[in-house]
Protein backbone atom coordinates (compact mmCIF):
# COMPACT_ATOMS: atom_id res chain seq x y z
CA UNK A 1 0.00 0.00 0.00
CA UNK A 2 1.26 3.68 -1.07
CA UNK A 3 1.96 5.99 1.96
CA UNK A 4 -1.31 8.14 2.24
CA UNK A 5 0.05 11.23 1.11
CA UNK A 6 1.39 9.75 -2.35
CA UNK A 7 0.21 11.47 -4.80
CA UNK A 8 -2.47 9.88 -7.94
CA UNK A 9 -3.24 10.38 -10.88
CA UNK A 10 -6.15 8.15 -12.74
CA UNK A 11 -5.73 7.34 -16.54
CA UNK A 12 -8.90 6.94 -18.51
CA UNK A 13 -7.47 5.56 -21.71
CA UNK A 14 -10.76 6.04 -23.11
CA UNK A 15 -11.29 4.87 -26.96
CA UNK A 16 -10.10 4.95 -30.39
CA UNK A 17 -6.03 6.32 -30.24
CA UNK A 18 -6.92 7.09 -26.65
CA UNK A 19 -5.50 3.51 -25.04
CA UNK A 20 -2.23 3.66 -27.64
CA UNK A 21 -1.50 7.32 -26.38
CA UNK A 22 -2.04 7.12 -22.84
CA UNK A 23 0.48 3.92 -22.53
CA UNK A 24 3.10 5.44 -23.63
CA UNK A 25 2.67 8.58 -21.66
CA UNK A 26 2.33 6.17 -18.65
CA UNK A 27 5.91 5.00 -19.64
CA UNK A 28 7.36 8.68 -19.47
CA UNK A 29 5.79 8.92 -16.50
CA UNK A 30 7.37 6.75 -14.98
CA UNK A 31 10.46 7.56 -16.01
CA UNK A 32 10.26 11.08 -14.47
CA UNK A 33 7.93 10.34 -11.77
CA UNK A 34 8.12 6.82 -10.57
CA UNK A 35 6.53 7.96 -6.89
CA UNK A 36 3.67 9.02 -8.65
CA UNK A 37 0.46 6.39 -7.99
CA UNK A 38 -0.79 5.74 -11.82
CA UNK A 39 -4.30 3.98 -11.52
CA UNK A 40 -6.39 3.53 -14.26
CA UNK A 41 -10.12 2.89 -15.29
CA UNK A 42 -12.39 2.46 -18.24
CA UNK A 43 -13.88 5.29 -19.47
CA UNK A 44 -16.39 6.52 -22.46
CA UNK A 45 -17.61 3.94 -25.11
CA UNK A 46 -14.74 1.30 -23.60
CA UNK A 47 -16.86 1.43 -20.06
CA UNK A 48 -19.90 1.62 -22.12
CA UNK A 49 -19.28 -1.67 -23.84
CA UNK A 50 -18.10 -3.26 -20.50
CA UNK A 51 -20.87 -1.73 -17.75
CA UNK A 52 -23.09 -0.06 -19.87
CA UNK A 53 -22.37 3.19 -18.88
CA UNK A 54 -19.73 5.69 -20.10
CA UNK A 55 -18.80 6.75 -16.64
CA UNK A 56 -19.33 5.00 -14.00
CA UNK A 57 -20.14 6.39 -10.03
CA UNK A 58 -17.02 3.57 -9.13
CA UNK A 59 -14.68 6.00 -11.67
CA UNK A 60 -16.33 9.31 -11.16
CA UNK A 61 -15.52 9.10 -7.06
CA UNK A 62 -12.11 7.53 -8.18
CA UNK A 63 -11.66 10.41 -9.88
CA UNK A 64 -12.66 12.61 -7.11
CA UNK A 65 -10.23 11.19 -5.00
CA UNK A 66 -6.79 11.38 -7.30
CA UNK A 67 -4.71 14.62 -7.52
CA UNK A 68 -5.38 14.38 -11.27
CA UNK A 69 -6.89 12.80 -14.38
CA UNK A 70 -5.19 12.41 -17.50
CA UNK A 71 -7.77 10.95 -20.05
CA UNK A 72 -6.79 9.65 -23.68
CA UNK A 73 -10.12 10.14 -26.08
CA UNK A 74 -13.42 9.10 -26.50
CA UNK A 75 -16.12 8.20 -29.40
CA UNK A 76 -15.96 6.06 -32.40
CA UNK A 77 -18.51 5.32 -35.03
CA UNK A 78 -19.54 2.20 -33.43
CA UNK A 79 -21.62 3.82 -30.50
CA UNK A 80 -22.99 6.46 -32.88
CA UNK A 81 -26.94 4.91 -32.38
CA UNK A 82 -26.31 4.71 -28.94
CA UNK A 83 -28.65 6.97 -27.10
CA UNK A 84 -26.85 10.45 -26.17
CA UNK A 85 -27.16 10.30 -22.45
CA UNK A 86 -24.82 7.06 -22.84
CA UNK A 87 -22.68 7.83 -25.48
CA UNK A 88 -19.33 8.16 -24.92
CA UNK A 89 -19.08 11.75 -25.23
CA UNK A 90 -21.27 11.60 -22.02
CA UNK A 91 -18.77 10.58 -19.73
CA UNK A 92 -16.01 13.42 -20.87
CA UNK A 93 -19.31 16.22 -20.14
CA UNK A 94 -20.35 14.97 -17.09
CA UNK A 95 -16.98 14.12 -15.58
CA UNK A 96 -16.02 17.83 -16.62
CA UNK A 97 -19.45 19.32 -15.28
CA UNK A 98 -19.04 16.71 -12.13
CA UNK A 99 -15.69 18.09 -10.72
CA UNK A 100 -16.77 21.54 -12.09
CA UNK A 101 -13.11 22.24 -13.71
CA UNK A 102 -14.40 25.08 -15.98
CA UNK A 103 -11.17 26.99 -16.96
CA UNK A 104 -9.77 24.71 -19.96
CA UNK A 105 -6.12 25.69 -20.75
CA UNK A 106 -5.15 25.48 -24.15
CA UNK A 107 -1.74 26.46 -25.06
CA UNK A 108 -0.76 26.62 -28.79
CA UNK A 109 2.98 26.28 -28.49
CA UNK A 110 4.98 25.81 -32.08
CA UNK A 111 8.25 23.47 -31.34
CA UNK A 112 10.91 25.23 -33.72
CA UNK A 113 11.31 22.07 -35.58
CA UNK A 114 7.83 22.04 -36.54
CA UNK A 115 7.71 25.50 -37.86
CA UNK A 116 8.00 24.50 -41.30
CA UNK A 117 5.06 21.03 -40.72
CA UNK A 118 2.55 24.03 -39.91
CA UNK A 119 -0.29 24.31 -42.42
CA UNK A 120 0.58 27.90 -42.52
CA UNK A 121 3.80 29.81 -43.76
CA UNK A 122 6.49 29.33 -41.40
CA UNK A 123 7.45 32.93 -40.36
CA UNK A 124 3.42 33.69 -38.94
CA UNK A 125 4.25 30.49 -36.51
CA UNK A 126 7.80 30.58 -35.50
CA UNK A 127 8.05 31.46 -32.04
CA UNK A 128 3.99 30.80 -31.75
CA UNK A 129 3.33 30.95 -28.28
CA UNK A 130 -0.53 31.24 -27.16
CA UNK A 131 -3.15 29.98 -24.89
CA UNK A 132 -6.59 29.22 -24.99
CA UNK A 133 -8.95 29.61 -21.80
CA UNK A 134 -12.14 27.81 -22.71
CA UNK A 135 -15.23 28.18 -20.46
CA UNK A 136 -15.81 24.35 -20.05
CA UNK A 137 -19.28 23.75 -18.01
CA UNK A 138 -21.46 25.95 -19.06
CA UNK A 139 -22.84 27.22 -22.28
CA UNK A 140 -24.71 25.61 -25.34
CA UNK A 141 -22.86 22.20 -24.26
CA UNK A 142 -25.10 22.32 -21.03
CA UNK A 143 -27.89 24.62 -21.12
CA UNK A 144 -31.67 23.65 -21.02
CA UNK A 145 -33.39 22.97 -22.98
CA UNK A 146 -31.68 20.44 -25.44
CA UNK A 147 -34.44 18.69 -27.23
CA UNK A 148 -35.58 17.89 -30.57
CA UNK A 149 -39.17 17.43 -30.41
CA UNK A 150 -42.18 16.56 -33.30
CA UNK A 151 -43.84 19.69 -34.48
CA UNK A 152 -48.12 19.29 -35.66
CA UNK A 153 -46.75 19.54 -39.07
CA UNK A 154 -44.86 16.65 -39.39
CA UNK A 155 -41.04 18.82 -39.03
CA UNK A 156 -38.97 18.51 -36.49
CA UNK A 157 -37.82 21.22 -34.11
CA UNK A 158 -34.38 20.93 -32.73
CA UNK A 159 -32.70 23.35 -29.55
CA UNK A 160 -29.83 24.30 -27.54
CA UNK A 161 -29.70 26.47 -25.39
CA UNK A 162 -26.75 28.90 -24.71
CA UNK A 163 -26.91 30.19 -21.29
CA UNK A 164 -24.40 31.89 -19.27
CA UNK A 165 -24.57 33.77 -15.10
CA UNK A 166 -22.36 36.44 -14.88
CA UNK A 167 -20.69 34.14 -12.31
CA UNK A 168 -19.62 31.27 -14.55
CA UNK A 169 -18.40 34.30 -17.03
CA UNK A 170 -16.01 36.03 -13.72
CA UNK A 171 -14.75 32.75 -12.64
CA UNK A 172 -13.25 31.77 -15.74
CA UNK A 173 -12.13 35.27 -16.92
CA UNK A 174 -10.22 35.48 -13.51
CA UNK A 175 -8.10 32.72 -14.99
CA UNK A 176 -7.41 34.08 -18.03
CA UNK A 177 -6.39 37.51 -16.23
CA UNK A 178 -4.15 35.63 -14.23
CA UNK A 179 -2.41 34.06 -16.29
CA UNK A 180 -1.82 36.91 -18.51
CA UNK A 181 -0.20 38.65 -16.11
CA UNK A 182 2.07 35.60 -15.56
CA UNK A 183 2.93 36.29 -19.03
CA UNK A 184 3.15 39.96 -20.09
CA UNK A 185 5.39 42.15 -21.49
CA UNK A 186 4.87 40.01 -24.96
CA UNK A 187 4.83 42.15 -28.27
CA UNK A 188 1.95 41.96 -30.85
CA UNK A 189 -1.34 43.91 -30.99
CA UNK A 190 -3.03 41.47 -28.35
CA UNK A 191 -0.56 41.52 -25.60
CA UNK A 192 -2.84 40.67 -22.82
CA UNK A 193 -6.41 38.90 -23.09
CA UNK A 194 -8.25 38.63 -26.18
CA UNK A 195 -12.12 38.07 -25.15
CA UNK A 196 -14.09 36.57 -27.43
CA UNK A 197 -17.84 36.33 -28.02
CA UNK A 198 -21.00 37.32 -30.46
CA UNK A 199 -22.15 40.40 -28.97
CA UNK A 200 -23.56 42.23 -32.24
CA UNK A 201 -25.63 38.80 -32.16
CA UNK A 202 -26.00 37.11 -29.00
CA UNK A 203 -27.22 38.16 -25.43
CA UNK A 204 -24.67 35.55 -23.87
CA UNK A 205 -22.33 37.53 -26.15
CA UNK A 206 -23.84 41.40 -24.45
CA UNK A 207 -23.16 39.84 -20.75
CA UNK A 208 -19.82 38.04 -21.28
CA UNK A 209 -18.43 41.43 -22.70
CA UNK A 210 -19.56 43.19 -20.01
CA UNK A 211 -18.36 41.23 -17.21
CA UNK A 212 -15.23 40.85 -18.49
CA UNK A 213 -14.86 44.44 -18.82
CA UNK A 214 -16.33 45.13 -15.16
CA UNK A 215 -13.85 42.04 -13.49
CA UNK A 216 -10.88 44.05 -15.72
CA UNK A 217 -11.73 47.59 -13.85
CA UNK A 218 -12.29 45.87 -10.42
CA UNK A 219 -8.54 43.91 -10.21
CA UNK A 220 -7.24 43.69 -13.79
CA UNK A 221 -6.65 47.01 -15.50
CA UNK A 222 -2.99 46.08 -15.39
CA UNK A 223 -3.03 43.54 -17.58
CA UNK A 224 -4.24 44.58 -21.24
CA UNK A 225 -7.56 43.84 -22.31
CA UNK A 226 -9.23 43.51 -25.98
CA UNK A 227 -12.61 42.51 -27.28
CA UNK A 228 -13.25 40.67 -30.67
CA UNK A 229 -15.83 39.23 -32.36
CA UNK A 230 -15.55 35.09 -32.63
CA UNK A 231 -15.93 34.95 -36.05
CA UNK A 232 -12.75 37.58 -36.50
CA UNK A 233 -10.72 35.81 -34.19
CA UNK A 234 -10.60 32.72 -36.21
CA UNK A 235 -9.73 35.06 -39.29
CA UNK A 236 -6.99 36.92 -37.14
CA UNK A 237 -5.88 33.80 -35.34
CA UNK A 238 -4.95 32.29 -39.06
CA UNK A 239 -3.80 35.73 -40.09
CA UNK A 240 -1.40 36.84 -37.67
CA UNK A 241 -1.21 34.29 -34.85
CA UNK A 242 1.26 35.85 -32.85
CA UNK A 243 -0.77 39.44 -32.13
CA UNK A 244 -2.39 36.78 -29.65
CA UNK A 245 -1.39 36.00 -25.97
CA UNK A 246 -4.20 34.61 -23.83
CA UNK A 247 -7.48 33.68 -26.09
CA UNK A 248 -10.54 33.73 -23.94
CA UNK A 249 -13.58 32.09 -24.91
CA UNK A 250 -17.32 30.63 -24.00
CA UNK A 251 -17.56 26.68 -24.26
CA UNK A 252 -18.64 26.27 -28.45
CA UNK A 253 -16.28 29.43 -29.66
CA UNK A 254 -13.23 28.02 -27.49
CA UNK A 255 -13.59 24.41 -28.42
CA UNK A 256 -13.69 25.78 -32.27
CA UNK A 257 -10.97 28.15 -31.85
CA UNK A 258 -8.60 25.76 -30.10
CA UNK A 259 -9.04 23.26 -33.11
CA UNK A 260 -7.89 26.17 -35.49
CA UNK A 261 -4.85 26.68 -32.72
CA UNK A 262 -4.07 23.43 -32.84
CA UNK A 263 -3.29 23.30 -36.70
CA UNK A 264 -0.77 26.41 -36.16
CA UNK A 265 1.25 24.45 -34.09
CA UNK A 266 2.04 21.69 -36.80
CA UNK A 267 -0.72 19.28 -36.14
CA UNK A 268 -3.65 18.52 -33.82
CA UNK A 269 -1.26 15.46 -32.56
CA UNK A 270 0.82 18.13 -30.45
CA UNK A 271 -1.95 19.77 -28.28
CA UNK A 272 -2.25 19.28 -24.46
CA UNK A 273 -5.07 20.73 -22.15
CA UNK A 274 -5.64 20.89 -18.49
CA UNK A 275 -9.54 21.40 -17.06
CA UNK A 276 -9.13 23.40 -13.71
CA UNK A 277 -11.62 24.19 -11.06
CA UNK A 278 -11.16 25.94 -8.10
CA UNK A 279 -8.24 25.42 -5.45
CA UNK A 280 -8.30 21.75 -4.10
CA UNK A 281 -10.49 19.93 -7.59
CA UNK A 282 -8.46 17.35 -9.20
CA UNK A 283 -7.97 18.55 -12.57
CA UNK A 284 -8.37 17.19 -15.82
CA UNK A 285 -6.32 16.98 -18.42
CA UNK A 286 -6.72 15.08 -22.19
CA UNK A 287 -4.91 15.73 -25.96
CA UNK A 288 -6.90 18.47 -27.71
CA UNK A 289 -7.24 15.73 -30.32
CA UNK A 290 -10.18 13.49 -30.81
CA UNK A 291 -10.31 9.27 -30.69
CA UNK A 292 -9.54 9.22 -34.45
CA UNK A 293 -11.22 6.41 -35.14
CA UNK A 294 -9.53 5.86 -38.91
CA UNK A 295 -5.87 4.96 -37.79
CA UNK A 296 -7.23 3.45 -34.17
CA UNK A 297 -5.29 0.26 -33.00
CA UNK A 298 -2.86 0.84 -36.06
CA UNK A 299 0.20 2.47 -33.78
CA UNK A 300 0.20 5.28 -36.16
CA UNK A 301 -0.57 7.63 -33.48
CA UNK A 302 0.89 10.83 -32.59
CA UNK A 303 1.45 10.58 -28.52
CA UNK A 304 3.59 13.90 -28.49
CA UNK A 305 -0.34 15.70 -26.93
CA UNK A 306 -0.93 13.43 -24.71
CA UNK A 307 2.67 13.60 -23.27
CA UNK A 308 2.43 17.15 -23.45
CA UNK A 309 -0.90 16.94 -21.47
CA UNK A 310 0.96 14.76 -18.35
CA UNK A 311 3.45 17.45 -18.50
CA UNK A 312 0.80 20.24 -17.52
CA UNK A 313 -0.19 17.82 -15.05
CA UNK A 314 2.97 17.61 -13.83
CA UNK A 315 3.10 21.98 -13.38
CA UNK A 316 -0.49 22.57 -12.98
CA UNK A 317 -1.82 19.76 -10.63
CA UNK A 318 1.47 17.97 -8.65
CA UNK A 319 4.03 21.16 -8.76
CA UNK A 320 6.58 19.22 -10.40
CA UNK A 321 7.89 21.74 -12.35
CA UNK A 322 11.14 20.55 -12.58
CA UNK A 323 10.22 16.97 -14.21
CA UNK A 324 7.79 18.76 -16.27
CA UNK A 325 10.29 20.74 -17.88
CA UNK A 326 12.34 17.76 -18.42
CA UNK A 327 9.51 16.43 -20.65
CA UNK A 328 9.52 19.43 -22.35
CA UNK A 329 13.24 19.83 -23.70
CA UNK A 330 13.20 15.87 -24.04
CA UNK A 331 10.23 16.79 -26.61
CA UNK A 332 12.16 19.30 -28.25
CA UNK A 333 15.14 17.23 -28.39
CA UNK A 334 13.40 14.20 -30.50
CA UNK A 335 11.45 16.84 -33.01
CA UNK A 336 15.05 18.36 -33.55
CA UNK A 337 16.36 15.00 -33.87
CA UNK A 338 13.81 14.25 -36.91
CA UNK A 339 11.24 12.14 -34.78
CA UNK A 340 8.51 12.39 -36.65
CA UNK A 341 4.79 10.74 -36.57
CA UNK A 342 2.68 10.40 -39.67
CA UNK A 343 1.02 13.74 -38.66
CA UNK A 344 3.89 15.03 -38.74
CA UNK A 345 5.35 14.17 -42.24
CA UNK A 346 7.57 11.15 -41.19
CA UNK A 347 6.97 7.60 -40.52
CA UNK A 348 7.40 6.77 -36.83
CA UNK A 349 5.11 4.65 -35.16
CA UNK A 350 3.93 6.01 -31.83
CA UNK A 351 6.21 3.39 -29.48
CA UNK A 352 8.97 4.71 -31.43
CA UNK A 353 7.85 8.25 -31.41
CA UNK A 354 7.79 7.88 -27.35
CA UNK A 355 11.31 5.76 -27.27
CA UNK A 356 13.03 8.78 -29.06
CA UNK A 357 11.67 11.21 -26.24
CA UNK A 358 11.86 8.46 -23.55
CA UNK A 359 15.65 8.74 -24.85
CA UNK A 360 16.43 12.40 -24.58
CA UNK A 361 15.02 12.34 -21.41
C1 LIG B 1 -12.82 18.76 -27.14
C2 LIG B 1 -13.74 17.80 -27.86
C3 LIG B 1 -14.97 17.57 -27.02
C4 LIG B 1 -15.68 18.90 -26.89
C5 LIG B 1 -15.93 16.49 -27.51
C6 LIG B 1 -15.25 15.15 -27.67
C7 LIG B 1 -17.15 16.35 -26.64
O1 LIG B 1 -14.02 18.28 -29.12
O2 LIG B 1 -12.45 18.46 -26.00
O3 LIG B 1 -12.46 19.78 -27.72
O4 LIG B 1 -16.41 19.32 -27.79
O5 LIG B 1 -15.48 19.56 -25.87
MG1 LIG C 1 -12.91 20.01 -29.68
Amino acid sequence: MAASNAQTLLLLPGDGIGPEVIAETRRVAEAVAPDLQLEEALFGGASYDAHGEPLTAETLARARKSDAILMGAVGGPQWDGVPRAKRPEAALLSMRKELDVYANIRPAYCFPALASASALKQHLVEGLDLVIVRELTSGVYFGLPKEITALPNGERRAVDTQSYTSGEIRRVARVAFELARGRSGRAGKFPGVLSCEKSNVMETGVLWREEVTKLHKEAFSDVPLHHMLADAAAMHLVKTPKDMNVILADNLFGDILSDEAAMLTGSIGMLPSAALGDPGTPGLYEPVHGSAPDIAGKGLANPIAAILSFEMVLRWSLNRIEAADRIVKAVDKALNSGARTGDLGGSMSTRQMADAILKAL
